[in-house]
């Protein structure tokens, strides 16, 4: 039974995703590719899964558009989506609060867009149905509390939040899936915008245990990440990789693949060799390469005489003539990389604002 009957989807889709700079100047962090699939379908698809179907999705006004376009109604997931606009990033409380006539009286799952869960949300939502608290969040343990909301339990019981304390009291962080009651529209009009001049969930969940409410906690199983950084984008990929099955449906000329590798449609291997786990898009040209574990390489991008590992490329970039191999890198929609004649032996650039360029 998924108990899911009038439980709601809100998903977090906003936010100016700075630490993923310049990718995020033109496009939303949540439609930065793991595995080749935006970060953000991850989240839908595991609402689905647990018999969520009525999903709105919070968008700010500058990314807005491009998130309608890949999501469309939702019905490519089996889902009907609202689009629900934030003329501020304000905070995720006053995210919930800006979606109020969405979610009207009924209980909801609200799931922040740029996070991955492992293993998906079913469980969490059959606990919160069978349970009926006012709130059910979810904690992981952490090596850097002063970046996360900290929770500090007592007898097992939520009682204290802190939202990036600079003296953490305990390692257990806020994961950004919670389950609410529409007790947590009052509570996130009862508080105050924090230092950093938002309105805060965390202070909100608090506001939910000062008041007497209930709030159980649960620790995650499996892996989570919240990807808005790069080192946490690149692990994402990884732990997407390992999950998957390989296939064939392009050309493969005198190449080699070994290992669980998808090559899609269209893409052409020529002279290639490919350790897998690894996804080359559609319509991709692998020529005289060498594509390393960890790697995801988009719809329409080419890696020519060069060596590729553990890197992320967006649609339609390249990568060429390398004479070192490429590594931890994520490179940009259209972007290029290719090194010149060898004489002179100068570096010219055309980068983007924030870009981060490190040569051997
Ligand atoms: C937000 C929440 C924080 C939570 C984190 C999880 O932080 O405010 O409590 O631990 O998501 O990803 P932010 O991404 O806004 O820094």
């Amino acid at each position: 039974m998924s108990g899911a009957s009038n439980l709601k989807g809100l998903i977090l889709s906003g936010g100016k995703g700075t630490r993923l700079r310049p990718i995020t100047y033109t496009s939303a962090k949540q439609l930065v590719p793991v595995a080749n699939t935006p970060v953000l379908f991850f989240g839908i698809r595991s609402m689905v899964e647990a018999g969520i179907s009525e999903i709105g999705i919070i968008i700010a006004p500058e990314t807005g558009g491009e998130i309608r376009e890949a999501v469309g109604d939702g019905s490519q997931f089996g889902a009907q989506v609202t689009f629900i606009e934030q003329d501020s990033p304000a905070g995720l409380a006053h995210a919930v609060l800006t979606a109020e006539p969405f979610l009207g009286s009924d209980p909801f799952v609200m799931y922040l867009g740029d996070n991955l869960l492992q293993g998906g949300i079913k469980g969490l939502v059959d606990r919160f149905s069978a349970d009926s608290p006012d709130a059910l969040i979810l904690l992981t343990e952490v090596d850097d509390p002063q970046s996360f909301g900290i929770v500090e339990l007592e007898d097992g019981k939520v009682a204290r939040l802190v939202e990036k304390p600079k003296e953490p009291k305990s390692n257990l962080a806020l994961v950004g899936v919670y389950l609410f009651t529409a007790q947590i529209h009052d509570a996130a009009r009862a508080i105050e915008p924090s230092p950093r001049g938002e309105l805060e969930i965390t202070d909100a969940i608090q506001h939910l245990v000062n008041t007497g409410q209930t709030v159980l906690s649960e620790v995650v199983e499996g892996w989570w990440k919240d990807t808005g950084k790069l080192a946490d984008m690149l692990e994402a990929n990884r732990l997407v990789l390992d999950t998957l099955h390989g296939s064939n449906r392009g050309t493969l000329i005198d190449s080699e693949v070994e290992g669980r590798v998808v090559v899609a449609e269209g893409a052409v291997l020529e002279r290639a060799v490919v350790r897998g786990p690894a996804v080359i898009g559609e319509g991709a040209r692998i020529v005289d390469a060498y594509i390393g574990p960890y790697t995801a390489i988009g719809e329409g991008c080419v890696v020519d005489h060069a060596e590729l590992e553990n890197s992320i490329l967006l649609d339609g970039s390249s990568i060429s003539h390398m004479d070192s191999r490429v590594e931890g890198s994520l490179i940009g929609r259209g972007a290029k990389v290719e090194r010149g004649p060898k004489m002179p032996s100068a570096i010219r650039l055309l980068i983007g604002d924030s870009s981060h360029v490190r040569l051997p």
